[in-house]
């Protein structure tokens, strides 16, 4: 009797680790795509050691007001290609990162 009961609850604990691990999974899935990435945090990351802490330029030009000349697009496809000495981001950045971050600087007017 004793030993039925325990290979019961053995078979019970292995199924609930079985439907634990999917749970984390799906979890790890989620984690793969978040909800909204801070433009700010992907400029300080990549953008910040050529066109400065405040966007005021350095060896890249003053960024701050960079939506009054360019579109949203243009400044995606900017990240992308880079070019004129600014290396081209197209596979440091995420999809969603280039987004959040191209429409930020368009907004800078
Ligand atoms: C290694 C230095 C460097 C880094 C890092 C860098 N840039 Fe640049 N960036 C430049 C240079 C230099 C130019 C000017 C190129 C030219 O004259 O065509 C430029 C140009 C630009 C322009 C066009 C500005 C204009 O008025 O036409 C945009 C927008 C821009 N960078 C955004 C970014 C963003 C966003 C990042 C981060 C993902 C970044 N840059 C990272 C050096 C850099």
């Amino acid at each position: 009797m004793k030993i039925k009961l325990l290979m019961m609850s053995m078979i019970i604990l292995s199924m609930g680790l079985t439907a634990c691990g999917n749970g984390n999974k799906q979890q790890n899935d989620a984690q793969t795509t978040p909800a909204q990435a801070d433009p700010q945090k992907v400029y300080q990351n990549f953008c910040i050691s050529c066109h400065g802490n405040q966007l005021q330029g350095g060896e890249g030009p003053n960024i701050q007001k960079v939506g009054e000349r360019l579109t949203e697009d243009e400044i995606i496809k900017r990240i992308q290609k880079g070019g004129g000495g600014m290396p081209p981001f197209q596979v440091a950045l995420k999809e969603e990162e280039l987004k959040v971050l191209a429409a930020w600087l368009a907004g800078l007017k």
